[in-house]
This record gives C-alpha cells, sequence and structure tokens, in this order.
C-alpha cells in the first residue's frame, strides 16, 4: 500500500501531532509523516518527531525579512520532502495566500471550535463568554481566509456547569486527538487531493 506522505508544521507541544504520528505508526494506516516543520525552535513537538525516528525542521521566521520568503522556505523544503499533504496542528504563523494557493486542496488545520464560530484565539474563552451549550473542534481545509474553509471532521463536547477555559480546553483537546487522525485518513484514502463528499461528526467522543 502506498501511503501519504504528510508534512506536519508545529509551533508548540505538538500533543495533535503525536495523535498523528500515532496514527501513523499503525501498519495499516494511509498516510506517514515524512516531516515535521516548527517555526519556534525548541518547540516539544520536535522532540516527539523525533522520538517517533521522523525528520524535523527548524524555519524560524524571525530569520527571514518578509512573510512570503518565511513561507517560501517551507514551501521549498515540504516539496523537496515529496510532501503530498500538509497538516497545521499548532502552527502559530499566518501562511500567505501564494503558500496556501500552492497547496490548495492539500493543506488542512485542526481548530478549537465548532467553526465557523470562534474564529481565530482563545476560542475556549470565546465559547465560555458567548454561553453556548456545545463547543468542539473542527478538522477543514486552509483557505486564504483565517480558519475558514471547507469543514471534513467535527467533534462535539459540551460546555458544563462550572467550566473554565482549562477544563472546557481539556475537553476538546481530547476530541482534536480523535478528529485529526480521522480526517487524515479520509483524506489519505481518497488519494489526499479533495475533500471527502461526505464529512463526520463526532457527538462527544469518549477520551
Ligand atoms: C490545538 O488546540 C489546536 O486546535 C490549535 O492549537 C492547539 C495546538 O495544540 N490549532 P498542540 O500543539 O497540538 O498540543
Amino acid at each position: 500500500m502506498a501511503r501519504l506522505k504528510v508534512g506536519v508544521l508545529i509551533s508548540g507541544r505538538g500533543s495533535n501531532l503525536q495523535a498523528l504520528l500515532d496514527a501513523c505508526a499503525r501498519p495499516d494506516f494511509p498516510a506517514e509523516i515524512a516531516l515535521v516543520i516548527s517555526n519556534i525552535d525548541g518547540a516539544y513537538g520536535l522532540e516527539r518527531a523525533a522520538k517517533a525516528g521522523i525528520a524535523t525542521a527548524v524555519i524560524s521566521h524571525g530569520a527571514f525579512a518578509s512573510r512570503d520568503s518565511f513561507d517560501q522556505a517551507i514551501d521549498a523544503r515540504l516539496r523537496q520532502a515529496g510532501i503530498e499533504l500538509v497538516c497545521l496542528a499548532g502552527f502559530m504563523r499566518v501562511l500567505s495566500a501564494g503558500f496556501v494557493e500552492g497547496w490548495r486542496g492539500r493543506i488542512i488545520n485542526i481548530h478549537p471550535s465548532l467553526l465557523p464560530s470562534f474564529k481565530g484565539t482563545h476560542t475556549h474563552a470565546q465559547a465560555l463568554a458567548s454561553g453556548v451549550k456545545l463547543h468542539g473542534c473542527t478538522v477543514h481545509h486552509v483557505t486564504a481566509a483565517l480558519d475558514d474553509g471547507p469543514i471534513i471532521v467535527q467533534a462535539a463536547v459540551p460546555v458544563l456547569p462550572g467550566d473554565d477555559e482549562e477544563s472546557l480546553a481539556a475537553r476538546v483537546l481530547a476530541a482534536e486527538h480523535r478528529i485529526y487522525p480521522l480526517a487524515l485518513k479520509m483524506l489519505a484514502e481518497g488519494g489526499g487531493q479533495k475533500a471527502p463528499q461526505e464529512g463526520a461528526l463526532l457527538i462527544n467522543p469518549p477520551e
């Protein structure tokens, strides 16, 4: 079985990366992680990748004069490694329209809310402030607009009485770790190019 070659972009602790690494370690999983790139030197996710025997690279945004030249360096490294699908997993830089266009249909992201609600940062605080009773996470195709793009998989979790940002974030994160591998599997089985005909929705997935 030819496995889809995946590149993962991270900036931090990499718990979603870990969920993808664990899934890809299964012999029947249709994708493999070939490269992990971090824009932050010392990001814990780099250690997770190294432990799994995956090639890593640090491309620091601060070392580039412009967003475009930073994005071009990432693009070149991904293409050099023969990457077919890019997964953003806690990558805290906005990618330029040119970069996103170059990977159109082959770049996905995980966002900690039920999009289109609560784009941007502090999504759990936004959810608590709004009073919603249902919150969650979304894996979606990346387009030039922030936290936009066709939805592939969502998971919904309840907002419980007494929740604070931390407890809600933990419940959502456990769901993230379920749906990112699921979305990757769905795309890899479809050749990694296009959105599946039907996505998936998990309601309150067990941890
Ligand atoms: C996750 O909540 C993800 O949804 C968001 O950034 C966070 C990254 O966490 N985009 P981790 O680095 O995967 O642990």
